[in-house]
């Protein structure tokens, strides 16, 4: 990985125990819905970026007898997520490191591409893309949803979430990556020479007493631990008093019983 601010492309959020928590809820139900209806029993799917692997487990036992294999940079995340399918039982998916420029996979030889929250952190989203249409058969399926932090909004309003938000924007640069991937998405899909694209959004929201506290929660931890408060500090944005600051502001949140947090995504589905 580059070291260079602008090309450093190195994962904002890192793998710490507060990140996975955040990653473990997503499903196809609340990440990938806007694909659902497009999975049928048999396809083949690339996960690029799988993560901890939930949404990866979740597509495999919707195309079965299909096989869903996940890829992602990290070889910590693909051992989480080897172990969750062996936990799980769930037996036509596979896991390995790879890197969404240079897949390791001959030319179409996937019925879906998918990618969640993946593109974001690319310093060059379009020549990923390109990457994956060279996997995908003639006609394949593309899906890719990204949030964008430019529509992030709350309740009550709270001066250290405001903070949390502009620096969560600094470190995304820094680490080479766009927190406004969401509206940019049917550009790159179509730049990378997708046909048919078809582009829609849908909602996060963190509000129940359960989801605060896990969101919020989380957030309180990350602020403190994980590579997003090591990088905030080592880009210069934020300092530890600052990001112990944003971490109670994430739990005064998450302890108001009228608070509120909304994420926007964008997703495309397109056809090779
Ligand atoms: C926000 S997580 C999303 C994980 C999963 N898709 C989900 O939604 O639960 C982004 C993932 O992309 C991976 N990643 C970042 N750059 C990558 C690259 N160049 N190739 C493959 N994976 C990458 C990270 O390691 C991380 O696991």
């Amino acid at each position: 990985m580059a070291s260079e601010s602008s090309t450093r492309d190195a994962y904002t959020h890192g793998h710490h125990a507060s990140v996975l928590r955040i990653h473990a809820w997503r499903t196809v139900e609340n990440s990938a819905a806007y694909l659902a209806p497009h999975l049928q029993a048999g396809a083949d799917i690339l996960d690029v970026g799988s993560g901890p692997g939930t949404i990866t487990l979740d597509l495999a036992r919707r195309v079965r007898p299909g096989r869903v294999r996940g890829i992602d940079v990290s070889a910590e995340v693909v051992a989480q997520a080897e172990g969750l399918a062996e936990s799980e039982g769930v037996r036509n998916v596979s896991f390995a490191v790879g890197d969404a420029y240079a897949l390791d996979a001959p030319d179409d030889s996937y019925d879906v591409v998918h990618a969640h929250q993946v593109l974001q952190h690319l310093a060059r989203p379009v020549d990923a893309l390109r990457e994956f249409r060279r996997v995908l058969k003639p006609g394949g399926l593309l899906a890719v949803r990204d949030v964008d932090y430019g529509g992030v909004i709350w309740s009550p309003s709270s001066a250290g979430l405001s903070r949390w938000l502009e620096l969560y924007h600094e470190v995304h640069e820094w680490n080479g990556g766009d927190p406004h991937a969401g509206r940019h998405l049917k550009r790159w899909v179509r730049e990378a020479g997708y046909g048919e694209v078809a582009a829609s959004g849908t909602t996060w929201v963190f509000a129940s007493a359960l989801e605060r506290e896990w969101w919020g929660g989380s957030w309180a931890e990350r602020a403190t631990e994980s590579k997003f408060a090591a990088h905030a500090i080592e880009s210069g944005h934020s300092n530890p008093a600052e990001l112990r600051a944003i971490s109670q502001a994430w739990l005064d949140w998450a302890a108001d019983d009228d608070a509120w947090f909304l994420m926007p995504h964008g997703e495309i589905i397109a056809r090779a």
